[in-house]
């Protein structure tokens, strides 16, 4: 694992971060990992189910019973119990559903090694809220993505719209401050940036630009760790 190049790029909720990661995935024909859909996994599986999760025992029969299948475009389909659950995953109350399951560190732990299996060759972008710090230390390259909630929610409700899926601005907004406040304050992995990372403000950039800079920064990085 150690080898094979990792850029990890985290931020806040519809910050851009995941169409500049599919983005980077086309271009350097890397592995796209979206970490949130792991948690937005345990968040449905959990309305669904009404498994506790405070209950060790509760996670490992969720997670033990999750598969992530690598498809033709590079990125992971989550199977639960062999099944596809991949559509029902990206709905609003699913995302907030997910930053609520995300605070049990008995589910971030279970998580980690799903995510660890994911490293292959010839990369990985890994995409999330604690790649940078938690998940991928070693990370060739990390970023952390911002922009303004405004913005973010504007962007949020077309992507919603143009799926054909209702929306209200009002509420997208308020969803994602929810949902910020609720990933910055939580105690096990905060969303913050490493150290080490480059801070991206999304809110005026084309995603061309921020590619084309993104691009730029990994090539410097492997110069440097020639
Ligand atoms: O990236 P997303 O919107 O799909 O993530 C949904 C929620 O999952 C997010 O609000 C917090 C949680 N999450 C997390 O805690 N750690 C990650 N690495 C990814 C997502």
């Amino acid at each position: 694992m150690n080898n094979i190049p990792i850029i990890a790029i985290d931020g806040l909720a519809s910050s851009g971060k995941s169409s500049i990661s599919k983005l980077l995935s086309k271009k350097l024909k890397f592995y796209f990992l979206d970490s949130g859909i792991l948690y937005r996994s345990i968040g449905y599986i959990h309305k669904l189910e009404s498994i506790d999760l405070n209950s060790e025992k509760g996670v490992k029969d969720i997670i033990s019973n999750i598969t992530l299948l690598p498809s033709k475009n590079l990125q992971f389909q989550v199977l639960y119990k062999n099944k596809d659950i991949t559509n029902f995953l990206y709905s609003e109350e699913i995302g907030l559903q997910a930053s609520i399951v995300s605070q049990y560190q008995s589910v971030r732990e279970s998580l980690l090694f799903l995510q660890h299996s994911c490293v292959q060759n010839p990369g990985l972008i890994a995409n999330g809220r604690d790649m940078g710090t938690k998940v991928f230390p070693n990370a060739k390259l990390k970023i952390y993505f911002i922009a303004d909630l405004e913005i973010r929610a504007n962007r949020r409700h077309k992507q919603l719209l143009d799926s054909d899926v209702s929306s209200d601005l009002g509420s997208i907004k308020k969803m994602l401050r929810d949902r910020d406040n609720s990933d910055k304050d939580r105690i096990i992995s905060p969303l913050k940036a490493a150290d080490d990372a480059i801070i991206i403000d999304s809110s005026n950039l084309k995603p061309d630009t921020v590619l084309d800079k993104i691009l730029e920064l990994y090539k410097i990085s492997e110069a440097c760790n020639k």
